[in-house]
């Protein structure tokens, strides 16, 4: 646990160093993000990714804690964030600080993500005040998929621009110690990250942000049906497994698994 970064360190990466964010929702996954990256989310996708919810909406706060006990277990030089699941933290600051403090001791997290602007920006301050290193998400915020009437980029115009930037600069006085921009012109990416004095972490927001990050199984290519704009495949993972569970089952059909090689014989038990 010591020697794992902390929301400061990220946080002083402002002006030096990308910093290098991905997902984990597993420990086998957990240890291989911690190896290569800076900071490791837990992220509500769990519940689309690992759970096969449609949106992110009916992930709770039981789903968060086994999720970050089993990737805190992998975790020991990253920054270990999670997620607050929707309906956690909206209500107000002392519901917000009591998840979020729930969060944090279960998990063994350093730090809590929540979704929303200027409106959340007292709950921030709230909970940074007393002891909760906060993470803001603007932008596409998918907790808010039902009010925002879909998944599209956001910030096109300059008032929506103005009211996106203006958002992340309230996070930033609150105390935020950095702030994720979700599906934003590459332009608006660029502006916040220069208008504002926290690191901000892009996932399809442009390559001038402090930092990026993807969900893990997208990148790794393990879904086939799901290729937004702003995921490069760094793998094909799906494609390898599909292949795989394939030969399997038929081997198994034509006997040809198992062989010797993988049975046990009488003077060979072990
Ligand atoms: O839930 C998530 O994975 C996220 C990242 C994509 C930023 O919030
Ligand atoms: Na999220």
């Amino acid at each position: 646990r010591k020697s794992r970064l902390g929301p400061g360190d990220i946080r002083a990466r402002k002006g030096a160093a990308p910093v290098v964010c991905l997902t984990a929702y597993t420990t086998p996954m957990a240890k291989l993000v911690d190896r290569h990256c800076d900071l490791v989310l837990v992220g509500d996708s769990v519940g689309m990714v690992m759970h096969g919810l449609s949106s992110t909406i009916g992930v709770t706060m039981e789903m968060m804690i086994l999720h970050g006990q089993a990737v805190a277990r992998g975790v020991s030089q990253a920054c270990m964030v999670v997620d607050m699941p929707f309906g956690s933290y909206e209500e107000g600051r002392e519901q917000a600080f009591r998840n979020a403090a729930r969060l944090m001791a279960e998990t063994g997290c350093q730090a809590v993500k929540l979704e929303g602007g200027r409106h959340m920006a007292e709950t921030v301050a709230f909970l940074v005040q007393r002891g909760i290193p906060v993470m803001g998400h603007v932008g596409l915020t998918p907790q808010s998929v039902n009010t925002l009437g879909g998944y599209k980029v956001q910030g096109r115009g300059h008032l929506e621009a103005d009211r996106i930037a203006r958002d992340a600069e309230a996070l930033a006085e609150a105390g935020a110690f950095s702030v994720v921009l979700e599906k934003l012109p590459s332009a608006l990416g660029q502006r916040i990250t220069r208008e504002i004095a926290i690191p901000t972490i892009g996932i399809g927001a442009g390559v001038e942000c402090d930092g990026q990050v993807l969900v893990v199984d997208d990148m790794l290519g393990l879904f086939a049906d799901f290729r937004p704009k702003f995921v490069k495949r760094y793998g094909e993972l799906g494609g390898a497994a599909d292949a795989a569970i394939a030969a399997y089952a038929a081997e198994v059909r034509a006997r040809a698994f198992p062989t010797p090689e993988h049975s046990f014989g009488e003077s060979n038990p072990a």
